[in-house]
């Protein structure tokens, strides 16, 4: 059986780093919507596996080769090369820095340190005689830089036959190619799916694979002759290395293969390969396979995003539907963002989305639910003790309630998010605690006990409102994978620097041990984390 990237992970200086890659994006045009689900969801699972005090390597980057791009280029009257870097430094890598992407490498496979090792991988993989000459004919979809089985195609109402993905007619190709042995690797593919039954998620996107391979895999092209934007075959330069070929090695060459032994080591294979439902396929069954065939580990886990859908139809640039994460982020900012659409569609089931659900859903749990209750308890920890953090002394089955919500909240979220990429449970389960800990508030009417003077009326407000400021603390450290920039605020606002240290450095699964603000702890009525939104500006 092949080792794979399923181990549990370490801290340690030689542990094997959790993996997690992003699909390397084509750069024929601006990223939209579509391309940021898959990043950001990386992120946050990235992000939360480095608050467990797990070593981390989050990797995304560009795939710059092939018809696609060369088109593209040539119709903006550029070379390949030149469109390529364009949109890398305009358009992609700002906007990863935008969404507070904390990627720790972004691969191009334009880069000599990745296609000198695809070249090695390849010429290696001829040489065990993996790879032979052949022939073929078929319809291609550029779109999809792949040949398409002639089941696969849909048909125009003129009779012309349609990629079913981009819908648009696929090009006759007839070619000699060089071919990798797939067809071997059936069996042993699917003894691995069976193995490993975690291998390939959701459930739905697994049974796909494992009925397509059962049906019988053919060989696969992987060179193109007739045009030259790619890699060059090493034993033959009037081919080019076929680009998915290429694209799928990223993810080893990006960590040092054939270069950095060490680096390679401690971190391939990948833990999880984030890929749209559209790209499994080459994930899930050549990807291995390749692998299969070098000896090298195969991935933990392939897992597949559905696809954010407009008017029904998968959102992109070529059905003109492609909106700009900006467009969006201007108005809701970066955090309400990256929170939405995670919030919004279970991860592996396509969903719609519209600006209406997006301002109802920001303001009622994120400004209403999460933002109200951050302000209120700050304001009357300095409206009662001054801004101290005053001390619990007078808990009752009220706070036994809410240790408990808590609990649950954690190991649900670490469960849901860390480990079954279920990001819309996850932040359920943490926004099921607020809305807890505000019917507490609303239960224990602190601005009521306050008027009672007595010892017993300033032990129970003094409870009350530590109680809600260290849930909020919990808060702070379980929503910080998803929403940095606001959880930072409120870690501020709770003056939990000064005695915790720095709010990526706390542990999520601690997040339910109670009684780590300390009393006495500066408490400030920061800023308001989801101001009101504005009126939506006319189209
Ligand atoms: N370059 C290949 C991937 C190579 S990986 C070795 C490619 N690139 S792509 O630019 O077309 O982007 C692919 C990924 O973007 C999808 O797999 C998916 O993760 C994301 N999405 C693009 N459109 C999407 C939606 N409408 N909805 C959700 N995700 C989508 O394929």
């Amino acid at each position: 059986m092949a080792a794979t990237g399923s181990e549990k992970q370490g801290a340690g200086e030689n542990a094997k780093a959790f993996y997690v890659s992003t699909p390397i994006y084509y750069v024929n045009d601006a990223p939209h919507l579509g391309h940021a689900y898959t990043t950001v969801a990386g992120d946050v699972l990235t992000r939360w596996h480095r608050q467990r005090g797990e070593k981390v390597w989050y990797l995304t980057g560009t795939d710059e080769h092939g018809q696609k791009i060369m088109r593209t280029a040539e119709a903006n009257d550029v070379t390949p090369q030149e469109w390529c870097d364009k949109l890398v430094t305009e358009a992609w890598k700002p906007l990863w820095e935008h969404l507070n992407i904390a990627n720790d490498d972004f691969i191009r496979t334009t880069e000599k340190r990745h296609t000198d090792r695809v070249q090695e991988f390849v010429q290696d993989l001829y040489d065990k005689g993996e790879i032979y000459k052949g022939g073929y004919e078929g319809p291609y979809c550029v779109g999809c830089e792949e040949y398409k089985l002639p089941g696969d195609l849909i048909e125009a109402e003129d009779g012309t036959k349609l990629c079913p993905i981009h819908k648009k007619p696929v090009e006759l190709l007839k070619e000699e190619n060089y071919f990798f042995k797939l067809s071997e690797y059936g069996d042993k593919l699917l003894a691995l799916y069976e193995a490993n039954p975690g291998f390939i998620q959701p459930e739905s996107a697994r049974n796909e694979v494992v009925n397509f391979v059962k049906q019988g895999l053919q060989d696969l092209s992987i060179s193109r002759s007739t045009f030259d934007w790619g890699v060059p075959v090493p034993w033959d330069d009037k081919h080019v290395i076929y680009v998915w070929v290429d694209a799928l090695l990223n993810y080893a060459t990006a960590v040092g293969y054939g270069a950095n032994e060490e680096k390679f080591a401690s971190t391939f294979p990948a833990n999880v390969h984030l890929v749209g439902k559209d790209i499994l396929r080459f994930h899930a069954v050549i990807w291995p396979a390749m692998l299969l065939a070098q000896g090298l580990p195969v991935p933990g886990r392939v897992a597949a995003n559905g696809w954010l859908m407009v008017g029904g139809e998968k959102m992109s640039k070529s059905n003109l539907t492609g909106i700009k994460p900006q467009d969006l982020t201007y108005h809701f900012g970066v955090d309400a963002y990256r929170w939405y659409f995670l919030r919004a569609i279970a991860f592996g089931s396509d969903g719609s989305f519209s600006w209406e659900d997006f301002s109802a859903r920001y303001t009622s749990e994120l400004a209403n639910d999460y933002g109200n209750l951050a302000s209120r308890v700050a304001a009357m920890v300095g409206k009662y003790f001054n801004g101290a953090l005053p001390e619990a002394t007078a808990s009752g089955d009220a706070e036994k309630a809410i240790h408990d919500g808590l609990t649950k909240a954690v190991t649900d979220a670490d469960r849901a998010i860390g480990e079954d990429l279920d990001f819309q449970s996850g932040i359920l389960s943490i926004f099921s605690f607020v809305k807890q800990v505000n019917g507490y508030i609303t239960e224990q009417e602190p601005w009521k006990v306050a008027k009672d003077d007595s010892p017993e009326g300033k032990a129970r407000l003094a409870t009350i409102l530590y109680t809600a400021a260290e849930s909020l603390r919990a808060v702070a450290v379980l929503l910080n994978p998803v929403m940095p920039e606001t959880s930072q605020k409120l870690w501020d606002s709770l003056g939990a620097e000064a005695s915790l240290g720095a709010l990526s450095a706390q542990p999520v699964q601690n997040a339910a041990t109670w009684g780590q603000l300390p009393v006495g702890a500066t408490v400030t009525k920061g800023a308001v984390l989801f101001p009101r939104l504005e009126e939506k500006p006319a189209a």
